[in-house]
This record gives structure tokens, sequence and C-alpha cells, in this order.
């Protein structure tokens, strides 16, 4: 949550660091701001409440001489205003901040220093002027010994013009050097090309100037950014949303292509990540939101393929749970972004207990990456909007493929059923291609749910971790309340919420679990409820059920099945919030990446 980006280089930077900040706007977008050396000399601070376009109107005009920092923001700590948005400046310094500081209150009391603003941000650039004696680096470093919590900094002194300096400790930054002069970025995918870029070590200071990047007291790991991995424009689609659903036949075909072998066998050596780590009794799926519903779904795979116990775990919940890691456990952890707060306190707890621990990851060089060791890819490249599509189907694709592998390994499958699984996986390319011609049908649906006050989400077995994932997209970006319910739970209560007029979405997929799925439905149906049921080209039973609506996904029953819903819920999401008119890539109090406990 919260973007930082800066430039330092030959020509103007306000340009380009705007330019950058809007593509890093995903990570907040609540106000934005920047500092600049303007010709004189002299630092120039700009800031606005709402989005970075703002800015960009705002700093029309302004002229500044090639060094410029900026931030979007996620409120924290301090309401939506301009005084809390970033740059915050004291003294000498000025600086933008990504992360919390949890001691900000005991400084603000050591140091006898009256805030401009409600921020835990502002004190760093009080403490960092207390601590400067005409050495920039030493003063971050002296600064940092008395900092609790997580940071990136991208700091300014007034007698430095051309010059940035950074630090990191937990949050991203990236430092890229180009032919005119020097980036800085939270997401190394918002730089403004390919290439070579550093991720400096925490706590490792970087003097950045036009010429280059000096790192002190520590190092910078290179990495590469491909093509595949920068963050591209909308493409002539109206939100990046519906963009990154029609994406999903290509990210579901390049993640499994890069883990299956010529002769149809799931080969992980690629990252690195062995066999043995699979030699285990129990798996933990940890993760967040859309992630944790992926964890849902493959519990059905593991069990079923594997003969593996599996347990999925909400990520803020798994720390207080005191979840005990038995030794002959995995746990995997699942994140688009690779750096959620929650799963990455988790991570760290299973790692302290001695556990085994695999991470499947989307974006690259993130922290999460570098604390687990072991990771498998999710190959989308950068998802920009809020709501998670193309990651989430590429997620259940890499988890199928490690139950795959353990099944493998378990002697569960011989070579022709392995070959045989991953045949049926790459398959699901062409079901998400075909699914996706179900659009006009599901916007239909859309046209009628979107007056609906609440919405309910049915499904049994793997349908119901498919019905979480669609409840949390509906309620997401469409603002209507949606509740997901395993169908056969629905009598215990919730059927009470059921009146005329009240919408429910119901998956059958399974055949195990048709007739008892169908049963909930008419028990909806009878108390007036209308239902929308998306099930398989082949599942006999359902026209005999009066005035229920099916949409008909062009795949089997069976495990398959769950890239048709998937694609499914997205776009009834997707269509019921643009028929609201909504702002869909960036719903309300909401950021993609949740750097927050
Ligand atoms: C929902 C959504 C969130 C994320 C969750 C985890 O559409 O995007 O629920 O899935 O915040 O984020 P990652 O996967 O980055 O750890």
């Amino acid at each position: 949550m919260c973007g930082i980006y800066g430039y330092c280089g030959r020509g103007e930077a306000l340009a380009p660091v705007l330019e950058g900040l809007s593509r890093l706007e995903y990570r907040g977008y609540d106000s934005a701001g920047v500092a600049f050396f303007d010709a004189q000399g002299e630092i120039k601070t700009l800031k606005t409440t709402g989005r970075v376009q703002n800015l960009i109107a705002m700093a029309a005009g302004q002229e500044d001489a090639g060094t410029a920092i900026a931030h979007t923001r996620w409120a924290t700590h301090g309401g939506i205003s301009v005084k809390n948005a970033h740059p915050h400046t004291a003294g000498r310094v000025t600086l933008v901040h990504n992360g919390i500081i949890e001691n900000f209150r005991e400084l603000r009391a050591e140091l006898n220093y009256t805030p401009v603003s409600d921020t835990d941000t502002e004190i760093m650039a009080a403490l960092i002027d207390s601590e400067y004696r005409n050495d920039p680096v030493q003063a971050i470093l002296a600064a940092q010994k008395r900092l609790k919590g997580s940071y990136a900094l991208a700091i300014l002194f007034s007698d430095r013009p051309g010059c940035i300096f950074t630090v990191r400790r937990e949050s991203p930054l990236a430092l890229m050097q180009t032919e005119t002069g020097c980036f800085l970025s939270s997401d190394p995918s918002t730089f403004p090309q390919c290439g070579e870029y550093y991720v400096p070590d925490e706590h490792t200071v970087a003097e950045i100037i036009p010429e280059g990047m000096r790192f002190f007291a520590g190092a910078a790991q290179k990495l590469e950014l491909a093509a595949t991995n920068r963050t591209q424009g909308r493409e002539g689609h109206e939100h990046y949303m519906l963009k990154e659903i029609l994406e999903e036949p290509e990210t579901i075909r390049r993640t499994v292509n890069r883990y299956i072998t010529a002769d149809g066998r799931v080969d992980f050596s690629c990252d690195g990540v062995e066999d043995s780590l699979f030699d285990v009794k129990r798996i933990n799926v940890v993760a967040c939101g859309t992630a944790m519903h992926a964890g849902l779904v493959a519990a059905h795979y593991f069990r079923k393929i594997a003969g593996v116990e599996v347990t999925s775990f909400i990520a803020s919940e798994f720390c207080d749970a005191g979840v005990r890691v038995e030794p002959d456990s995995l746990t995997i952890f699942v994140s688009q972004s690779g750096e959620t707060a929650d799963t990455l306190a988790a991570l760290r707890s299973v790692k302290a207990q001695g556990g085994k621990v695999l991470a499947i990851i989307n974006r690259q060089g993130t922290v999460m990456e570098r604390e687990c060791g072991h990771v498998l890819h999710t190959s989308c490249g950068p998802e920009i909007a809020v709501a998670s599509t193309k990651a989430f189907t590429a997620q259940i694709a890499v988890l199928y493929l490690t139950a795959i592998r353990m099944a493998a390994l378990r002697g569960l499958l011989d070579a022709a059923g392995e070959k045989a699984e991953t045949a049926a996986l790459c398959a699901a390319e062409s079901i998400a291609r075909e699914t996706l011609k179900l659009r006009p049908a599901i916007i239909r649906m859309a046209d009628e749910i979107h007056t609906a006050k609440d919405v309910f989400f049915l499904g049994r077995a793997v349908d119901y971790a498919i019905a979480c994932e669609g409840a949390l997209k509906l309620k997401e970006i469409s603002y209507i309340h949606a509740e997901s319910i395993a169908a056969g739970e629905l009598k215990h209560g919730t059927i009470s919420l059921i009146e005329p007029g009240v919408p429910s979405v119901c998956f059958l997929t399974q055949e195990t679990t048709r007739s008892r799925v169908l049963l909930s439905v008419q028990e909806v149906l009878s108390r007036g409820g209308s239902v929308y049921l998306f099930t398989t080209g082949d599942m006999q039973g359902v026209e005999d059920v009066e005035n229920l609506t099916v949409c008909r996904m062009p795949v089997e029953k069976g495990f398959s099945a769950v890239y048709a819903e998937a694609v499914c819920l997205q776009l009834l999401a997707y269509e019921t919030a643009k028929r609201m008119g909504l702002p869909i890539d960036t719903p309300r109090n909401l950021a993609k990446s949740v750097t927050v406990a």
C-alpha cells in the first residue's frame, strides 16, 4: 500500500516521475504528491487529495532541475487530506514513505517535535534532520537505528540538489539506471524500460545521482526486468480488469508450460524446487483474499489426486490461531504481489518454527520471494486492477501441478497417469478461451442483479471454494453485499434471508454433489429467490428445475471446470460493476498490495 517513485537525471524529472507514479497508482489512490528541485535549487512540494491525475494537472507549467520524488497514498495513519499526503518536510529533509513506522509517537516525544500532519511518516524527516551534520548517509544510518517498523524512503536534502537518497526495511524498493538518469520505484514493473535493476538490501543506503547509484553500509541484488513483467497500458480496453480477464487463456498457458516437460511430466527444476520438498504428509496453504480461495480450491486436488491432507488458512488468522507446524508438513504461501503483510508474517512464523515452506508468487523480486527461498511462479505479468483475476486461475494451475507432482512422487500416478493429468491441465487454456464467449449471457445476468442489495453465492465442495471467490469479486467492485454459503449450510440459518427478489448464484460442476445442490436450489426457489446456475455442458437434471436460469459452461464435469467458473464469476462481477458505473479498477477503500497487517 502506497507507492513511491523518483528520478534523478538529465532533463526534466516531473514528467517521467508523474508518469511512473500513474503506473504505481494501483498501490493506493486517495492522495498524491511530488517534491522536486526547481531551477534555483530550492525544493518545491505539490500535494493533492484524489488521483495522480489531479497532481499532474497541478504540476502543469512547473519547471524542475532533473530531480523529483513522488508518492501515491493509501491512508493508514491520518485521514485523507492534503496535509497528510506525502512528501513530508522537516528542516532540511523532505521525504516520501511506503510502510508503517510503529514507534512514531515515542519518537515525536523524544525529539519534542510538533508535527504538521497526523502521519507516522513526518517524524522520520524530523529524525533524519536531527541527525544531519552535512553527511546524508550517516544521518540516515543513525536515524535507522531508532526506527521500528517498515519503510522504503526516498529522501531529498535541501542542500544537496541533484541527489536522492533511499533506504528500505521490509517495504519494496527497486532502482534502475537508464541512459538519461536513475529511477526508483516501489515496483520495478513500472520502470520506463526493461533490463537490469537493483533491489537494495535492507538498511543499505543508496545515493542516486544522474550518472548512477552508490550503495553504503550494504549492497544490492541485481535482477532483470523482462518485457512480460513491465506494466503495459490498458491496450484499448476500458478497464484493466477486463484486459486481465481476457488475458487468462494466455497467462494460464504460460504458467503451465513453464513446469511441464515435453513428455508430459511436472518438473519444477527451472525454479530450483526439488522433489524432496514434497516428501511430507500434510499441506497447509496460507494466503489472503483471492489467493486464499485458490488454496481452498486446491485443497480438493491435493486430497483427491495426491491423497494428502490439506488445511487452508487465512493468513491473518494463522499466527493468532497458534498453529503448530509439524515436521512432516509443507506450508505453501500463495500471493500475487509477494508482499502481503499477513502472508509474510505467517511465512516468518513457519520459518521460525523450522517448517518447510514454498511460495507461489506472481511478481518478481519480492520480499516474500527472497525470504521464502523456494518459489514457484505464476507467469501472469503485472496485474494492475485491484480485483485479482488472472493471478487466481494461474495460482490454481500451479497448485494443481504441485498436487500432480506429489501424487507421482507418492506412487499414486504412474507416468501415463501424470501425462493424462498434465494434458487435462493444458486444456485449461482453451476452456478459459471458450468461456469468454459467455460474456453476452453474463451481461444479461448483470443487468438483472445490479440492483440487488444482497447476492448469495452457493456451491458444494470445490464449487463452494469457487462461490467464496464469486462473492468476494462481486462485493469488492460492485459494493453489493455478497455472501458465499456452502449449499448444505443454507438451511442452518442463512435461508432466513431468502425472500422474493433476492438473487443467488450457484455453481455445480461435480456429479457427486449434483442432487444435493439441486435440492438447495429448489429450497431457494420455493421461497421466491431467483437462482442463476453455472454448470457444465454435460450436467443432467438441471433443466427439470423450474424458474432456474441456467448458464452452461463449455466444459465437462470435473476439476477442469474451475477455470470456466473463475472466468464466469469474474465477468459477472465486472459487468455488474460496469452497469453501475463504478470505478472498477480502483474500488473505494482498497489497494492492490496490502502491506499493512
Ligand atoms: C481480491 C484481491 C485480494 C488479494 C489479497 C491477497 O480481488 O485481490 O483479496 O487476493 O489481498 O493479495 P496477494 O495475492 O497479493 O497476497
